[in-house]
């Protein structure tokens, strides 16, 4: 590859080493979304953050697709969208997260799946038409060649997402109690178009902004929800403690809205699409 004017994989990769994380290690993340599988379904699914991001997806996929989902977790995209094509793959390398997916699975009625435990890239998968990473290639240090995988093994569509790098107002408060922010902090979306431009491959960039709205019957319940997977109950409680400003009451008890900005980057294997 010759010199790029701007070297988008050589950034990544710099921003991933500035914020030193254990989890960049492949063997302390998939520590993690093992310990953690049934809380991070718990949040994950009870606030709605991927409603537009779903329809987005959604309008690029027909009835006959197959479509791979890379890091597919509990099946907060797998799930919605297996309705919407042939199959879905599920892949991950977490067995606890794809257990928890196939009960969701097998509670809804979904038979489409087809689970695949593994570590991207570092697995043989057949090309599928549609492929999506939504919030998994965070610890991809070498960018250019989990994309390449991916542009590899894409019929049509190629759906990356992940975040923008907002500040949502709670932010401040989980930091100072929890000592982490978890969320993104890069504009990933840019370095993944970036990155695939980088490779040869030109891309389409949306922000999309969801509404994240969470109830609980009590402050605590939000501060759990809100702090980072692997906070304390100390640090919970904390952040609980000077949570009231940002909330309103609700007939349930308590409720907290914000926007969350997410990216989304798409690419077609036909560029006249
Ligand atoms: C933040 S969760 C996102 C899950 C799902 N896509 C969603 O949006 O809810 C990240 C998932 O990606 C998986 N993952 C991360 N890196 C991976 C890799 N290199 N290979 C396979 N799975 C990976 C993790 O195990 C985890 O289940």
């Amino acid at each position: 590859m010759s010199s790029p004017s701007v070297n988008f994989l050589a950034a990544w990769a710099a921003s991933l080493r500035q914020h030193p994380n254990p989890r960049l290690d492949r063997a302390e993340d998939l520590a993690f979304w093992q310990q953690y599988a049934v809380q991070y379904d718990a949040h994950a699914s009870a606030d709605g953050t991927t409603a537009r991001s779903l329809e987005l997806i959604g309008s690029l996929l027909y009835p006959d697709d197959t479509l791979l989902d890379v890091g597919a977790g509990t099946g907060r995209f797998a799930l919605p969208l297996a309705n919407q094509v042939r199959s879905v793959t599920i892949l991950d390398q977490s067995a606890a997260m794809l257990d928890v997916l196939e009960r969701k699975a097998a509670a809804a009625g979904v038979t489409n799946l087809q689970r695949l435990e593994a570590d991207w890239p570092n697995v043989s998968v057949e090309p599928h038409d549609v492929v999506l990473a939504a919030w998994s290639l965070y610890r991809q240090v070498d960018l250019g060649t989990a994309l390449a995988k991916l542009a590899a093994v894409t019929r049509r569509t190629l759906v990356l997402i992940g975040g923008v790098g907002g500040n949502p107002p709670h932010r401040t408060l989980v930091e100072q109690h929890c000592g982490m922010w978890t969320e993104s902090e890069h504009p990933t979306h840019l370095y993944l178009a970036g990155a695939l431009w980088q490779i040869g491959l030109l891309a389409e960039v949306r922000v999309i902004v969801e509404t994240r709205t969470l109830i609980g019957v009590t402050v605590q319940e939000l501060a759990r929800r809100l702090a980072p997977l692997s906070a304390t109950p100390g640090a919970i409680a904390a952040l609980a403690e000077e949570l009231s400003p940002l909330l309103k009451p609700h007939t349930e008890g308590w409720q907290y809205c914000y926007h969350q900005g997410v990216g989304v980057v798409i690419w077609h294997v036909d560029p006249t699409h």
